[in-house]
């Protein structure tokens, strides 16, 4: 059931960040308003609404929400900053490919171009738009990515707080204060490390075009407006466009064929601190992670979906450092965190998740917290209030609904630092406890399945409102000198494989002969 689900919704999350750049040459142009209106009643009415006014059945849970037709206005335009409306390819791109970071769906696979024509003249009759716009974005020469672009984009990015403003000074969308779309709508701004949540692409022509024209609806602005304060000669935009591209390639992308945190041993102290230099050798691992909508209270709204792990291991201690971009600092009791969170401000807080026990057979527990037949250990940090500091606790789970904390620490120990739009958080261990019944004790060179919940605080984010992830698997690297002692325990099982392999077909030929 919910595998399934939770299956399908992580493939998606994986192939968002892909769809969007597809878009290949549009033909026929001439949409017909009525025969778009049964392809509207039949895709577009349960979010966009009946009458086109964003208020259809399923918008309610959605954010952002869906487009109100009746105003007119959108957010992806090629058309000049102050044209009234975009080209109707805009809105035949973003039909077509879906808005990335929403839930608005790509529409190709369904809809044939004519289709899609028909249904563009059917939402702009919404609003009684007709026609096309006459001026258009001035592209100039396009600058061509180069270090030297990007050290100025970065320089215009930074200068008078142009960007960082709202986009926070490493692009991670860390807003300073609170910000609401024109129709009084939280919104907030792109973290542009993530360009999976581009509505549309982070090519540099693309960012370009943005800053160029804004995004009408929001607090994103013209950058080309003579009349604003905020400008930025074309030039200066294109240089600006390659620093904010250039900003997705960190060590810290989701690979999907990388499911294992490797954790390598070292010997004398782990790091505690979360900024220790020793940190960069642990190569980092990024997964996705996804709204908790399988448990009772459905959440569609988690702020945080990726985060990334390294490890590394002693003789007796392990230690996990966590890594994610959270676009607020929530602390209970703090006037500025107040001021920027959604509703009631709680606790950031993170958890990883282990089997209290690895079976035999090597299956998995339940990922949303266990079960009764195999239940899990959440190791839970939480950031703290002005009153209290930050807190570590372990809880044994089976099941959502059924979460016991422990008396104390249990033995776990940790350290979180924020800075600049991103939490780092050290948890830490002894790898053998006495309570082997409750605890996973960590061996070497063994596969060790492990999960990850996020919460914002500042988004309403606690108890079961959360981002999860599903499984993935951490290994404790033997050293080299461990490393013929692995060798020996695999020619073992492939020779202990042989002989039961030898042994069944030995009593099959025996059967065989039975008559
Ligand atoms: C599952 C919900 C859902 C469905 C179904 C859906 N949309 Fe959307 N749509 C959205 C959301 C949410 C947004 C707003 C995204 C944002 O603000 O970033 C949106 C935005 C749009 C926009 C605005 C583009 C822009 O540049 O601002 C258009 C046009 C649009 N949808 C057309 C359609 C059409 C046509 C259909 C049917 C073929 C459709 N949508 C079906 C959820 C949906
Ligand atoms: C006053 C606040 C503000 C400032 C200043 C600002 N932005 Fe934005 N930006 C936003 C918001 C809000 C969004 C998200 C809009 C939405 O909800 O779709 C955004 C979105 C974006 C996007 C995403 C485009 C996409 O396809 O989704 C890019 C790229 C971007 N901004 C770049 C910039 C750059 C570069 C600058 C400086 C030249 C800048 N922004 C200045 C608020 C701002």
């Amino acid at each position: 059931m919910g595998g399934g689900l939770v299956n399908s919704i992580f493939m998606s999350a994986l192939t968002a960040g892909l769809i969007a750049l597809s878009h290949g040459p549009v033909l026929a142009k001439s949409g017909d308003a009525e025969k778009g209106e049964g392809i509207y009643q039949k895709r577009c009415l349960q979010c966009h609404g009946e009458e086109g006014d964003g208020l259809g059945p399923a918008a309610e849970r959605l954010n952002p929400p869906p487009r109100d037709f009746t105003l007119g206005l959108y957010k992806i335009q090629s058309s000049a900053f102050d044209a009234d409306l975009p080209n109707d390819e805009d809105l035949f791109r973003m039909i077509s490919d879906g808005m990335p970071g929403t839930a608005m769906p790509g529409w190709s696979d369904l809809l044939s171009e004519q289709d899609i024509w028909d249904v563009i003249a059917t939402v702009k009759a919404f609003a009684e738009l007709e026609g096309e716009p006459e001026r258009q974005v001035d592209y100039g020469t396009q600058v061509k990515s180069s270090p030297e672009s990007i050290a100025a984009g970065k320089k215009l990015f930074l200068a008078d707080d142009q960007c960082s403003e709202c986009h926070g000074v490493e692009g991670k969308g860390d807003a300073i204060k609170k910000l609401k779309n024109d129709n009084g709508e939280r919104t907030w701004p792109r973290n542009l490390t993530k360009p999976w949540t581009f509505r549309a692409s982070n090519d540099p022509k693309d960012i370009f075009t943005r800053i160029t024209v804004g995004i009408p609806t929001t607090q994103m602005p013209s950058f080309a407006d003579p009349k604003s304060k905020k400008k930025l000669s074309i030039e200066e935009r294109w240089h600006v466009a390659n620093y904010v591209a250039s900003l997705a390639k960190t060590e810290k992308t989701v690979r999907s064929d990388n499911t294992v945190i490797q954790a390598a041993r070292i010997e004398g102290e782990l790091p505690a601190s979360p900024d220790d230099p020793v940190w960069d050798s642990a190569p980092p691992s990024t997964f996705f992670m996804v709204p908790q909508i399988v448990g009772k209270e459905r959440f569609f709204k988690a702020a945080n979906d990726t985060i990334s792990v390294r490890s590394l291991y002693t003789d007796k201690m392990i230690a996990l450092h966590l890594e994610w971009d959270d676009r607020t600092k929530s602390i209970p009791g703090d006037d500025k965190a107040r001021t920027i969170a959604d509703e009631e401000l709680t606790e950031d807080a993170i958890a990883v998740q282990f089997p209290m026990k690895i079976s035999a057979g090597m299956e998995k527990p339940y990922f949303l917290m266990g079960d009764a037949a195999k239940p899990v250990n959440l190791w839970r940090w939480s950031s703290g209030t002005t009153q209290m500091p930050e807190s570590v606790s372990i809880l044994d789970a089976m099941g959502i609904n059924d979460q016991q904390a422990r008396d104390g620490d249990g033995g776990l120990s940790a350290k979180g630092a924020y800075k600049d739009g991103t939490w780092r958080v050290v948890l830490t261990r002894s790898r053998k406890t006495e309570t082997t019944d409750k605890d996973l004790q960590f061996e070497e060179g063994r596969f060790i399945p492990i999960a990850f919940f996020a919460w914002d605080g500042s988004n309403s984010e606690a108890g079961s409102r959360h981002a999860m992830s599903t499984w993935y698997w951490l290994l404790l690297k033997p050293s080299t000198g461990a490393k013929p002692m692995i060798v020996a325990i695999v020619v073992a099982l492939l020779i202990g494989g042989i002989l039961v392999w030898w042994g069944r077909s030995a009593t099959a030929r025996r059967e065989g002969m039975t008559p």
